[in-house]
Parts: structure tokens; C-alpha cells; sequence
């Protein structure tokens, strides 16, 4: 999918609720992206982590490739690794159709957010919930996508940090309505209403649906309530 296209479907749809393949069955990934895709998700959001950056391993490009081959959905990947640039190409051609750094991972952000826009993907940059977005203000203009970490970078299943609402709030004043805000981790039917309320577009949920038995129903639930702002 082209930077454009996925940059109109979600904000064509927000605020979108998109799963995080972190808590998902990976023994069964062709059920699960079926599942996911039959609950009506715009996108899955996928936790790329080197145990580095972050004290978790999970996966790379062959995972995103993988997932590339079951769906035509926007692949929403996060990169929590170190040294990001000499990855953005690697995970473009394995199908990534939006790819998030960390501002904690690169000195400038600003060569590697346009290199993600020369691959015509979305470019994203995060920053974890100890990170003020001064940090990142410099940058907006080269950015599609901020996403304002609500838990500590690396897990899933931990309490939502309610930093990251203030967040969203200036970098909706500073960054304007174009830009698109993620918010990712502890995000459930407790705290879904106050993310959307506080501007998020991109609602990323591991648990608050991995742990339930019935995907369509979680993912329902929380996109009614996420738009009912
Ligand atoms: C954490 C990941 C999140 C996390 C979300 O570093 O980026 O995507 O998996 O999982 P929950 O919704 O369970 O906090
Ligand atoms: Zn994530």
C-alpha cells in the first residue's frame, strides 16, 4: 500500500483500534490475522523488539513478511530496536506499510523519517512514557505519525500510564490535525474513552482483546466506545 493511501484509510476511520501481534497465538498466525481481519481491524500493529533497546525479543522482517502474505491490511510496524536505520528498507520490502522509531534510538530522527516517506511509507516516531515530547517537536514536520508510548517500551498486560493523554493534547495543539497520534499499551475499556478523548487516531490493543475469547467482540467494544467521543 502506497504512504497516501494507508495515510487516507486511517484517517478515514479514526480513531481506529489496532491489534498488537505481541499477545497473539504465533502458532497459529493464519487463524488469528482471520480472526482479527473477520472483526473488522483497519490494521495490525506489530512489536518489533532486538532485546537491546528493550529488555524483550520478539520478531523481525521474516514475521513481517509472513503476516504480509496472509492480509492486505496496513501493516502498522514498531520498530524497539536500536540502529533503525539500517533496517527501514528491510522491513519496507517485507511489506511494512507504516514504520515507527523511537526518538530514543537515534540522535536525529529527521534523515531516517524522511527515508521512510523516499519508501513511500508512513513515518512514525515514538517516544517512550519517560520521554517529554520536546524531545520530538523539532521533528513533526517530517513525521505522519507520533506514537506516545502509555507503558514502559517492551511489554505487553501493564497499567496504562495516563502521561501519554497530555501528550496526545500538546502534540494535537503543536502538530496539527494532519498528524496522525498513536497510543499503545494499557489501552482497554477503562481507558480507551480518555485516549480518543484526548486525540488519539490509532488505538493499539495487545490484551484487551488477545485475552479474550472472542476477538470481534472485544475489538467491537472498544472501537463503539472509542467513538463515542
Ligand atoms: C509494548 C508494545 C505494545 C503492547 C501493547 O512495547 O509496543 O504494542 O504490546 O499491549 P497491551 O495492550 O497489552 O498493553
Ligand atoms: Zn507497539
Amino acid at each position: 500500500m502506497s504512504r497516501s493511501a494507508c495515510l487516507d484509510r486511517f484517517r478515514d476511520s479514526a480513531p481506529l483500534v489496532l491489534p498488537s501481534m505481541l499477545l497473539c497465538d504465533f502458532g497459529n498466525l493464519h487463524r488469528e490475522v482471520r480472526l482479527l481481519e473477520e472483526a473488522g481491524v483497519e490494521g495490525l500493529h506489530l512489536d518489533v523488539m532486538d532485546g537491546h533497546f528493550v529488555p524483550n525479543l520478539t520478531y523481525g522482517m521474516t514475521i513481517v513478511r509472513a503476516v504480509r502474505r496472509l492480509t492486505d491490511l496496513p501493516l502498522d510496524v514498531h520498530l524497539m530496536i536500536s540502529n533503525p536505520a539500517d533496517y527501514l528498507t528491510s522491513f519496507r520490502e517485507a511489506g511494512a506499510d507504516v514504520i515507527t522509531i523511537h526518538a530514543e534510538t537515534v540522535a536525529d530522527p529527521r534523515p531516517l523519517l524522511r527515508e521512510i516517506r523516499q519508501l513511500d511509507a508512513v513515518s512514525g516516531l515514538a517516544i517512550d512514557i519517560l520521554t517529554p515530547i520536546s524531545r520530538i517537536t523539532d521533528y513533526l514536520d517530517d513525521c505522519d505519525l507520533v506514537l506516545a508510548m502509555s507503558v514502559a517500551t517492551g511489554f505487553g498486560g501493564q497499567e496504562f500510564d495516563r502521561g501519554a493523554l497530555d501528550k496526545m493534547r500538546s502534540l494535537r495543539e503543536t502538530g496539527g490535525n494532519d498528524l496522525l497520534l498513536q497510543v499503545d499499551g494499557g489501552v482497554n475499556r477503562t481507558t480507551v474513552t480518555s485516549c480518543a478523548e484526548a486525540g488519539a487516531d490509532l488505538l493499539v490493543v495487545g490484551s484487551a482483546i488477545f485475552r479474550q475469547s472472542d476477538y470481534g467482540s472485544a475489538v467491537d467494544e472498544l472501537q463503539t466506545l472509542a467513538r463515542t467521543v
